[in-house]
């Protein structure tokens, strides 16, 4: 199997399956001197653990994850960082029902069609247990950029067609995705939106979302601008996060719709306090008068915030009985019971947001030598 391995300098490798005795990462390129400590680590992944209650899976992993290299005294060391997380809660027995058969939703077919064999246990590498060792890399990546005064924030914007407030309308409140367990910046669309949650579990069947993400104090200049354009970048990290099927950038599907002269941002000058501090001195400072590009043009982030959305399907493990197809060729009904997740995204969250930060990490790195 091979694509375990992400980013050019800032480089990581992802391992383990769902129902191993454990999962991680190495983190290879990531700069000596980062300031790193266990508890940056401990608070992501608290973000990303099921057991929070709303749309999340009742799996109740304590995801104990131990700095294995790389950090010395609270900071890295220029050498890779790996990270092992234990699994702790991992029922196989949950599985048995369904080594023969294969789930609707899932790679299961397609892992027996690439591999003709597979880990049937809770879906083996392509679980979305993997994420932990994205969001365990994340958070070194989050932490580099902190020094370069980037941030990457993502909640929930929209959840079994529900839609939270955008920002600045209703009651939008930035600390309130932090509050409460579905990642909604809006009380009353969390509390409208936690009724449907029982309502479809309670009828055995799942939802999909939309998650929000932005990038703030980003430089302009990151991102190449031919086959590795930074938004192609972030559409390739984020896409490979199981269950995200869609990305858009700013206005998005929208600008389909709009002529040049609505979609254009116009430039317009600026002091300079904008973060574009990698300017060669004869460039002047500008900002944009709207970001309907969502922070990037021409494959290169242009200053302004970098805003995309991910689009996630309903979770596939559902109790409603679906046709599907068993090893023997047979026709099969199944019903997948276990512990599984209403709707991934209050989750697919942390992961947004790690692969976020993988992404501009390596290409803050990658810029260093553009001129
Ligand atoms: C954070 C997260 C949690 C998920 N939890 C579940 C789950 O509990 N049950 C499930 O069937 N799928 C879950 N998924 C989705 C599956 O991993 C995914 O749909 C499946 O591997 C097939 O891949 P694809 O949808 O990308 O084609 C989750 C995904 C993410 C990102």
């Amino acid at each position: 199997m091979s694509g375990n391995s992400f980013g050019v300098i800032f480089r990581v490798t992802t391992f383990g399956e769902s129902h191993g005795p454990a999962l991680g990462c190495v983190v290879d390129g990531c700069p000596a001197g980062v300031a790193f400590s266990a508890c940056d680590l401990r608070r992501e992944l608290a973000r990303r653990k099921p057991g929070g209650g709303g749309a999340a899976t009742t799996r109740n992993e304590d995801d104990e994850a131990e700095i294995l290299s790389g950090v010395f005294e609270g900071l890295t060391l220029g050498t890779p960082i790996a990270i092992l997380i234990r699994n702790a809660s991992a029922r196989s027995a949950d599985y048995d029902a369904l080594k023969d058969v294969y789930r609707p939703g899932h790679a299961d077919w397609c892992c027996e069609a690439k591999y003709g064999r597979r880990d049937h246990r809770g879906g083996g590498r392509t679980s979305a247990r993997e994420t932990v060792g994205r969001v365990a890399a994340g958070a070194v990546a989050k932490r580099l950029l902190a020094e370069h005064g980037i941030g990457v924030r993502a909640w929930c914007r929209e959840i079994a067609g529900i839609a939270a407030p955008e920002e600045g309308e209703g009651d939008f409140d930035w600390d309130e995705a932090e509050r409460n367990s579905l990642r909604v910046p809006s009380a009353k669309s969390a509390s409208r939106i936690m009724r449907k949650i029982e309502e479809l579990r309670a009828a055995g069947d799942s939802a999909g979302g939309v998650v929000s993400c932005r990038v703030a104090g980003l430089p302009a200049g990151l991102g190449e601008p031919v086959f590795e354009k930074l938004d192609a970048l972030i559409a390739q990290a984020c896409l490979s996060i199981g269950a995200a099927k869609g990305i858009e950038f700013g206005s998005g599907f929208a600008l389909a719709e709009m002529l040049g002269s609505q979609s254009n941002d116009a430039l317009v000058r600026a002091d300079g306090s904008s973060p574009q501090n990698l300017l060669p001195p004869s460039v002047p400072h500008v900002s944009f008068a709207t970001n309907n590009a969502g922070g990037v043009l021409g494959g290169i982030s242009n200053g302004m915030p970098l805003e995309f959305r991910v689009a996630f399907k309903p979770v596939p493990s559902i109790s409603k009985p679906q046709r599907t197809v068993a090893r023997d060729g047979a026709e099969r009904e199944i019903s997948v019971k276990g512990r599984h997740d209403v709707c991934v995204c209050p989750r697919a969250v942390s992961v947004v947001e790690a692969m976020t930060a993988l992404v501009l990490a390596d290409a803050l790195l990658r810029n260093r030598c553009s001129r």
